[in-house]
């Protein structure tokens, strides 16, 4: 398959120049998306024998990445190696995040870089890591010691550290989506006012489930903490499954699937997937809210990173030095964000495991923004890693409007979608608005009226 591409690769050196072209079409970015891996449960319900002290590994305690964790993070670094550095020859087989200086070439393709953006999670940080020693930490011989690495006794032949950066957690709407965001909160409220949502809690089915859970689990279970109580089970049947049905007597495989499916449907509702469409709740169509507040920032923010990458073609302004020598943008997140981005664009049933539900451990996105030579186009391409040992599956004509029978779809499709779905204002502002607010004029003085009542109360309190 490969060989019926034409693969350019400008080797001026140790071949770090690289070009990578499919017929007239070029790659020239590449933004990934993934899931951290196995991990232990973030929480669990009182009444489970499988408390904290049960989790003992990556540290110990709640939401920590797991050995296996790691591997399938090294593998999946191993695979985008292999993509990347192998077929394509695009990324460089060592890395280097500036131009050595014996290199002669003045083409601004000669630097490679990888940004990595992780949640601030001990698991996504970690995957992060895990992933790029699979991608340039191995001892292949690819990378020179003194030079990418301190040749002494001690540091992993190989192994050249790659930085990965992050933000508050609470303020990163982008990759975590339980940030702070009372506007997101209020949208999912109000969803769960309308018809369909509420018929669905009142089903006989849910509240059967939701009834017998809050008997067995010592904590009032409702469609919001299902997913504590599923997710804790999962987990449980990786790491204690040979236990788990004499220590939690009413566990049975069928109740888990009855469980895990209703907890499935609340997923695709809180990630404002309806069968009701528009799904409009006193006149808002909390569907399309839902789908802007969470998936719509991080697809907004990789439709601007492609602009801004084509934009720069051939300029050296300096606001462009960045993006000509990036080649790779990673986001290193949770199942909850590829499934808001998936939903955000309509095509969630790509996200699902085999039944339904959520990403898998290192589930993974990639988006390839191609140049066609012939037509001056810009394309992408966009391709799913399901889970540890799938491979790359493209998904690209999922897309509304991407044509059948081809892996590439023009970019256009892409931003016109995204601008559907982009947040209203500024996501770190948006969050802060209400939903009923007529207009940005009205919050802005309510949001006044706050802060004055807030001046005064605190100066009544004497804390001015
Ligand atoms: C993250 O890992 C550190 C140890 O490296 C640990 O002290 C801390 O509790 C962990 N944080 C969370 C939120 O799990
Ligand atoms: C690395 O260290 C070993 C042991 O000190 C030495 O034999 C070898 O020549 C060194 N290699 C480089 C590239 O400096
Ligand atoms: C809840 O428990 C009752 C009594 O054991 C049982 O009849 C019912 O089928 C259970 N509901 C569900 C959804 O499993
Ligand atoms: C747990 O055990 C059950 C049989 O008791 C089996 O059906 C299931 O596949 C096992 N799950 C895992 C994750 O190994
Ligand atoms: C870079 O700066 C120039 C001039 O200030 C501006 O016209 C251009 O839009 C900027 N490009 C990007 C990608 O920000
Ligand atoms: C694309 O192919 C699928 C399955 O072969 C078909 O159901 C669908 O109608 C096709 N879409 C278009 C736009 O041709």
């Amino acid at each position: 398959m490969v060989s019926a591409i034409s693969i350019l690769a400008l080797l001026a050196l140790s071949g770090h120049v690289t070009t990578y072209s499919d017929g007239t079409k070029e790659l020239i970015f590449v933004q990934t998306l993934w899931r951290h891996g196995d991990r232990s449960p973030t929480k669990t319900f009182p009444t489970d024998p499988f408390q904290e002290d049960a989790w003992t590994f990556g540290g110990g305690g709640w939401g920590q990445l797991s050995p296996a964790g790691m591997k399938q993070h090294l593998n999946l670094g191993k695979m985008l190696r292999s993509r990347y550095v192998g077929d394509y020859q695009f990324f460089p087989t060592k890395y280097n995040a500036k131009q050595v200086t014996t290199c002669s070439s003045t083409s601004t393709n000669s630097e490679f870089q990888i940004y990595v953006r992780s949640t601030d999670v001990n698991r996504t940080i970690i995957s992060a890591m895990s992933n790029l020693l699979g991608q340039y930490g191995q001892n292949d011989g690819s990378s020179v010691p003194d030079v990418d690495y301190p040749n002494i006794t001690g540091w992993p032949t190989g192994y050249v550290p790659i930085a990965v950066h992050t933000v508050d957690d609470d303020t990163d709407h982008l990759g975590n989506m339980e940030a702070t965001c009372p506007f997101r909160e209020q949208v999912w409220n109000l969803a769960k006012t309308s018809d369909e949502v509420k018929n669905f809690i009142n089903s006989e089915k849910v509240q059967s489930m939701l009834g017998n859970l809050t008997k067995f689990t010592g904590q009032t279970v409702d469609i919001d903490n299902l997913w504590i109580i599923t997710n804790a089970l999962y987990i449980e049947q990786i790491y204690y499954n040979d236990t788990i049905r004499t220590k939690n007597t009413w566990f049975t495989d069928d109740l888990y699937a009855q469980a895990d499916a209703i907890n499935d449907q609340v997923q695709l509702y809180q990630n404002g997937i309806f069968k009701t469409v528009p799904n409009v709740v006193n006149g808002h169509d909390v569907g399309v809210l839902t789908r802007k507040v969470r998936g719509g920032p991080i697809l907004d923010d990789m439709v601007m990173h492609m602009n801004i990458k084509l934009d720069c073609q051939g300029k050296t302004t300096p606001n462009c030095t960045w993006i000509n020598n990036l080649k790779n943008y990673v986001y290193s997140a949770h199942d909850t964000t590829i499934y808001a981005f998936f939903s955000a664009l309509l095509i969630e049933e790509y996200a699902v495991k085999p039944n339904g539900g959520y990403p898998l451990y290192s589930a993974a996105v990639l988006l390839e923004l191609y140049i066609d030579h012939a037509d001056n186009k810009p394309y992408f391409k966009m391709v799913y890693h399901e889970q540890e040992n799938s491979g790359f599956k493209d998904i690209t004509m999922g897309i509304q409007g991407c044509p059948n029978g081809t892996s590439y779809c023009s970019l256009d499709i892409l931003r016109n979608f995204a601008q559907t779905i982009k947040p209203d204002q500024p996501i770190d502002q948006w969050c802060y608005t209400d939903l009923d607010a007529k207009h940005a004029g009205m919050t802005t003085v309510s949001l006044f009226l706050i802060a004055v009542i807030l001046a005064i109360q605190n100066d009544f309190m004497g804390l001015f």
